[in-house]
């Protein structure tokens, strides 16, 4: 049985013995485990079904922890300044030493780091006192959980513990960008929007991201391209009707003839708000009897970059 926690002693005490327990985060719920453990991150791998060529992001919780796990060149330091605690994953060269374990890093020279803002993460990290991997806690491929129930709902059972920590804010994973050798490039759009950081950084990041208008080129994610973040029924995109047997991802106030259920990211067209209830909707969408879901059109501005990334992979066949 996979308890319900309310307390973050009781969740750090699991994890120190090197069990599996969900938490929240800003973004979205992460399967937490010691990143230092062998064990512990092999079931991680194992309980999500998760290829082991995907690596895993490291949480510490804070830059000082991060500075001992990861080489920090004078770009990388002002984004983590600026960013952290927050939606922001760096992938950096790992520190000879680091402890980390090689499954967490997928044996690659790189390690992603990131310090989320959700106080009860925050907390947790802290009570822990060692970096905790978390991809988001869901089976591999499938929607990524914002409530504790979406947790309960599929990975219940299999897991010691899930941490309550109310729903997530942003509702979409971190963004993450590479600070390798070659220029800063975004692996993964997400919860900080690129007009954000190519403000902060002063020119647009490089993109390696899956997409209408990009290229593949130049460093990738290894989690990238695959068909992700699924609902179990098909998605059908860019919808500006519906048809008989579908539910509807709404944006905006339909124009069409609705004819099944309708599930709202945001009626007033705010992408920050639907950022936010994207993964609740499909979650409840799924739920319905229909067998498929017609999703409006979204912009590409500010999060929207990241909802599309979302749904175009999830729409993957
Ligand atoms: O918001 C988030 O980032 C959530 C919460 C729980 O913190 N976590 C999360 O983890 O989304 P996960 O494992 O589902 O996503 C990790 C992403 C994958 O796309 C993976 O390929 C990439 O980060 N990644 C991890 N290490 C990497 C590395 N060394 N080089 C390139 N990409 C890496
Ligand atoms: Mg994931």
């Amino acid at each position: 049985m996979t308890r319900l926690l309310h307390d973050c002693t009781e969740a750090a005490r699991l994890l120190r013995l090197g069990q599996l327990v969900a938490f929240p985060t800003e973004t979205v719920y992460g399967l937490g485990a010691l990143a230092r453990d062998d064990r512990a991150v092999g079931e991680v791998f194992a309980q999500k079904g998760r290829p082991s060529f995907n690596p895993l992001i490291v949480h510490v919780s804070s830059l000082e922890q991060a500075l001992e796990l990861a080489d920090f060149s004078s770009l990388a330091l002002g984004l983590a300044t600026s960013f952290w605690p927050g939606p922001l994953t760096l992938v950096l060269p790992r520190k000879e030493g680091s402890g980390l374990s090689p499954l967490a890093t997928a044996g690659l020279s790189s390690v992603a780091l990131r310090v989320p803002a959700h106080p009860v993460a925050r907390e947790l990290l802290h009570r822990v006192g060692a970096p905790l991997v978390a991809p988001s806690a869901n089976p591999s491929g499938y929607l990524s959980p914002t409530t504790s129930a979406h947790v309960q709902a599929h990975l219940g059972g299999k897991i010691a513990a899930v941490l309550e920590g109310g729903p997530c804010r942003v509702g979409l994973e971190s963004t993450v960008v590479a600070v390798l050798e070659e220029d800063p490039t975004i692996l993964r759009f997400g919860g900080i929007s690129r007009d954000v950081l190519d403000a902060h950084l002063g020119k647009p990041l490089k993109t390696a991201v899956f997409s209408k208008n990009t290229p593949l080129e130049g460093p990738r994610s290894p989690g990238q391209l695959m068909r992700h973040y699924a609902p179990k029924i098909p998605l059908r995109l860019g919808a500006t009707s519906m048809e008989e047997g579908e539910g509807l991802l709404a944006f905006g106030l339909p124009d069409f003839k609705i004819r099944g259920p309708v599930v709202f990211l945001s009626r007033g067209g705010d992408v920050t708000e639907a950022a936010s209830r994207l993964f609740s909707a499909l979650h409840d969408l799924e739920a319905e009897k229909i067998d498929r879901i017609a999703v409006m059109p979204l912009p590409e501005e500010g999060l929207g970059a990241a909802i599309n990334d979302r749904l175009r992979r999830g729409a993957l066949g």
